[in-house]
C-alpha cells in the first residue's frame, strides 16, 4: 500500500522570498505535489534573483505570479485571489526583511499583499525562516517575529547547523521533508492536544555474546506512525526504541535502547510522568542467562553451545501495575498468527490494560500497511486494512475517545 497523499484536496500559497534556501524550494515544491496538494508559488522580486521562475512553475505545474500588477487574475487583483483560493500560506523560505514586513503590516509586494489580505480564521500562515545567524539572533528579527506570531503567523524552525556563509548556527530553514511533515501536522485535528505519550515500539535485541543475539522481525514501523500520529494530534510523545533504522517522527523525544531490560528501565522512568502508554514494541521474552563475555569460537573441538534462558519482565504488565496517580492510560498490542479476537481479549484481562489492539504479526511485520482490531471491555472493533500511518491516526482517534477526560 503506498504512502497516504495527506494534502490531497490542500490549496497551498508557497511563498519564495529572498535567500540561498531558495534551492530547497524546489525539491519542496515537489514533495507537497507529490502529497497531493495544489501548489500556487508567488515568488518575491529577491527570490527570482535565487532561483528561476520557470523551474518552480514547471514543479508546481502552474505559472508562477511574481507581481501584484499580474493582469491574469479577471478583476486583476491577484493578492484577493490566490488568498482566497489557499488552504494555506507557508513562506518557505521567509528572509529576516519579508517578516519585517509582516510584523508591521506592509504590502510592498504581492506575497506581504496576499498575506495580509488572507482570511486570517480560515487560511493559517506558516513561516519556514532561513537567515544568517546573526541576522536571526538580532533582537529586530526576534521582535519583528514575535509580532508576526502574535498576529497569528506559525514558525516552523528553524534549523541549526552549516550556512551558506560559512557560518554555524540557528537559522538554517528545514529541509523539504521536515516542512513537508509540519505542514501536514498543521492540518491535523487536535484529538490528544495537551496530553502526554509513552510508546515503546521495534524489536529487542538480547545478547548471547558481544557478537550474536536473539530478536525478532519487528521493524518498529508501527509504533513510530502512532508516535508522528499523536504527535500531529497534538501530544507530547516520548518513544522509547529498540534496535530499528527508522527516522525520528517530528517533534518526538526518542530514547535508544536495546535489550528489554534497558526498555524496561527506560520505560519505568519515564511512565509516571506520561498520561498513555501505548506498548507497540516486540519485547522478546526470553534472554540468555549469563551472555558470554567474549565471542564464542567455533573452534571444531567444542561442543555446540547451549545456553539458558530467563524471562524478561512483562513491561507493559508491570507499567498497568503502577499505583493509581503514577499509572498512565494503558494500551497492548497483541501480534498473533490466528484467532486475534480470542487471543487479544485473553491479553486484555491479563495484563489489565483498557485497550489491546490486535494484528496479525508475520502478514504485517516490516510492511507499511496492517489492518488492527481494537478489544476493550465494550466490544471489538475492525480498523480495515490501510497504510500503517492512517490506521495509527484512526487510533490516535479511537484512543482519545476511550481516555478518561
Ligand atoms: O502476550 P505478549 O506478552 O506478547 O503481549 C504483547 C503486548 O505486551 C505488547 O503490547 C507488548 O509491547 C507488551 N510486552 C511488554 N513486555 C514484554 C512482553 C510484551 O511490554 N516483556
Amino acid at each position: 500500500m503506498s504512502a497516504p497523499q495527506e494534502l490531497e484536496g490542500r490549496s497551498i500559497v508557497l511563498g519564495l522570498t529572498g535567500g540561498i534556501a531558495c534551492y530547497k524550494a524546489a525539491e519542496l515544491t515537489r514533495e507537497l505535489v507529490r502529497a497531493g496538494a495544489r501548489v500556487q508559488v508567488v515568488m518575491t522580486e529577491a527570490a527570482t534573483q535565487f532561483i528561476g521562475v520557470v523551474t518552480m512553475h514547471a514543479l508546481s505545474n502552474r505559472p508562477v505570479y511574481t507581481s501584484a500588477w499580474d493582469a491574469r487574475p479577471d478583476n486583476s487583483m491577484a493578492h484577493i485571489e490566490l488568498s482566497r483560493a489557499a488552504d494555506a500560506v507557508l513562506v518557505a523560505p521567509a528572509s529576516a526583511d519579508f517578516i519585517a514586513q509582516l510584523a508591521q503590516g506592509r504590502g510592498g509586494d504581492l506575497l506581504s499583499l496576499l498575506c495580509l489580505a488572507r482570511p486570517i480564521e480560515r487560511c493559517p500562515l506558516f513561516l519556514a525562516p532561513a537567515m544568517n545567524r546573526e541576522m536571526w539572533a538580532h533582537p529586530a528579527t526576534q521582535r519583528n517575529l514575535a509580532q508576526a506570531v502574535a498576529d497569528g503567523a506559525r514558525v516552523f524552525g528553524p534549523g541549526s547547523g552549516d550556512q551558506a556563509c560559512g557560518e554555524v548556527g540557528d537559522g538554517r530553514m528545514l529541509e523539504a521533508l521536515e516542512l513537508r511533515d509540519e505542514l501536514v501536522a498543521a492540518f491535523q485535528p487536535r484529538h490528544l492536544a495537551g496530553r502526554s505519550l509513552l510508546v515503546t515500539a521495534g524489536p529487542t535485541f538480547e545478547a548471547i555474546d558481544p557478537v550474536r543475539g536473539i530478536t525478532n522481525l519487528s521493524s518498529g514501523k508501527m509504533g513510530f506512525a502512532i508516535a508522528r500520529a499523536a504527535a500531529d494530534a497534538g501530544a507530547s510523545v516520548t518513544l522509547v526504541a529498540g534496535p530499528v533504522h527508522l527516522p525520528t517522527p517530528r517533534a518526538v523525544r526518542r530514547i535508544d535502547v536495546t535489550s528489554a531490560r534497558e526498555m524496561f528501565d527506560a520505560v519505568m522512568a519515564e511512565a509516571p510522568r506520561h498520561q498513555l502508554f501505548v506498548a507497540t514494541a516486540a519485547v522478546a521474552d526470553w534472554r540468555p542467562a549469563a551472555p558470554n563475555g567474549h565471542k564464542i569460537k567455533k573452534d571444531g573441538k567444542q561442543a555446540v553451545p547451549s545456553f539458558q534462558l530467563v524471562e524478561n519482565p512483562d513491561i507493559l504488565a508491570t507499567v498497568a501495575h503502577l499505583p493509581a496517580g503514577q499509572r498512565p492510560w494503558c494500551v497492548g498490542f497483541a501480534a498473533e498468527t490466528e484467532d486475534l479476537a480470542r487471543h487479544a481479549r485473553a491479553k486484555l484481562e491479563r495484563k489489565g490494560v483498557a485497550l489491546i489492539v490486535g494484528n496479525l504479526g508475520p502478514a504485517t511485520f516490516g510492511r507499511d500497511d496492517n489492518q488492527l482490531l481494537l478489544v476493550d471491555a465494550a466490544g471489538e472493533r475492525a480498523l480495515p486494512a490501510a497504510d500503517k500511518l492512517t490506521l495509527a491516526r484512526e487510533l490516535v482517534r479511537e484512543i482519545a475517545q476511550r481516555m478518561p477526560k
